[in-house]
């Protein structure tokens, strides 16, 4: 199988995250519960990933909260910073994860740049929204389903000027595209830990720039006399036994770009997308591509994108087609009809995957 769902997960990790969660299964037992060896292993084991991943994202290593996934950091930077009917400014691009957890909170949205590519629209509505007057912002750094790269290092600097707090959505760029807290100076960035960091399902990271609200209550192996939550940093918002396992294969995957170093998968990853957009548009189709984009493509087929999925499947490609959990994204690109059949590179992006994905749509097309 020629895997380009990358934006989905990544699928084939490196040896070396399925050997780190492997020792931690054998080696682990609970973090923060004990004394004995097996105790101490599993509280190493977790301190050595929160230890690498503060110094991948440049922050202290308290900031880096563990959650199962990117949507449970997001969820817990909403609860945190919108309150309900709070205004919030968000970009045209923004996944489910960011819209349902404000529309439940009855949040007044406002949606700021809703053209592909465009960072001068971006910017400028973006601005628009905050000097209305905003509660919050809550934006994308990578559209999921077009791979519009936006420019948060000035929304950011954005949100600061109009001292508007902010939340980052880093679901398609930790792990391809640097993301500093430190730099950004983001209230929370939240990111899943299965995608571009290579690391197992059931991860993920939220790194906080202030103390969250809880989103679950429970043991943390710290003042366990005080029936409130520890308001400290990283307990009060990891309630319950940690993912041992998959922290452990997080901390390899981090541990393995650091290695790589991510611009030089990002390059690999780009020159795939720069061909597979030569490629696409060869056989007449209507690909969305421009300036800023990572290494996620969108096309409109001409029949049905489910079924043209499903018959890339059969040729051996996969690739995810539909509205991507983002019907936002596509509404901005006006998609909503149709959806798109999406294609993401990945860590081993190389040109036979150009050359299998070329040859399965000519056959399709034929
Ligand atoms: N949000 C993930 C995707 O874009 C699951 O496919």
């Amino acid at each position: 199988m020629i895997y380009l769902d990358n934006g989905a997960t990544s699928f084939h990790k490196p040896a070396v995250v399925r050997q780190a969660m492997l020792r931690a299964m054998d080696r682990c037992a609970n973090p923060g519960r004990g004394g004995y060896p097996a105790a101490m292993a599993a509280a190493e084991t977790v301190f050595r990933c929160r230890e690498r991943a503060a110094d991948f994202f440049e922050c202290e290593s308290q900031q880096v909260v563990f959650t199962s996934n990117c949507t449970h950091g997001l969820n817990i930077a909403v609860e945190t910073l919108v309150k309900p009917g709070a205004r919030v400014v968000i970009s045209g691009f923004e996944h489910n994860a960011v819209t349902r957890p404000l529309h439940t909170r009855k949040a007044r949205i406002r949606v700021a740049g809703r053209r592909l590519f465009d960072w001068e629209n971006t910017l400028e509505e973006f601005e628009d929204g905050l000097k209305a007057g905003a509660d919050a912002a809550v934006f994308t750094h990578v559209s999921n389903v077009f791979g519009y790269i936006l420019p948060v290092e000035e929304m950011a600097a954005l949100c600061r000027q109009y001292g508007v707090p902010f939340v980052v959505d880093a679901a398609q760029s930790a792990g391809t595209l640097p993301v500093s807290l430190k730099k950004l100076g983001a209230d929370f960035i939240a990111m899943p830990g299965h995608k571009g960091l290579l690391g197992p399902q059931g991860t993920g990271i939220l790194l906080c720039n202030r103390l969250p609200e809880p989103l679950m209550w429970g043991g943390t192996g710290s003042e366990s006399e005080n029936q409130d939550m520890p308001d400290f940093l990283p307990d009060r918002a990891e309630a319950g036994t940690l993912n041992v396992v998959g922290i452990a294969g997080l901390g390899a995957g981090i541990g393995y770009l650091q290695h790589k170093g991510i611009e030089n998968i990002y390059r690999r990853e780009h020159q795939a997308l720069l061909r597979c957009i030569k490629d696409l548009q060869k056989r007449g189709l209507r690909v969305f591509s421009g300036d800023h984009q990572s290494a996620t493509i969108s096309f409109v087929s001409n029949g049905d994108c489910e079924k043209t999925a499903q018959l890339l499947a059969e040729s051996g490609i996969a690739v995810r087609a539909g509205l991507h959990c983002a019907p936002l994204a596509h509404e901005s690109a006006g998609t909503l009809e149709t959806g798109t059949v999406r294609i993401s590179f990945g860590h081993d992006a190389n040109p036979g995957q150009n050359e299998a994905l070329y040859r399965a749509i000519a056959k399709i097309a034929g």
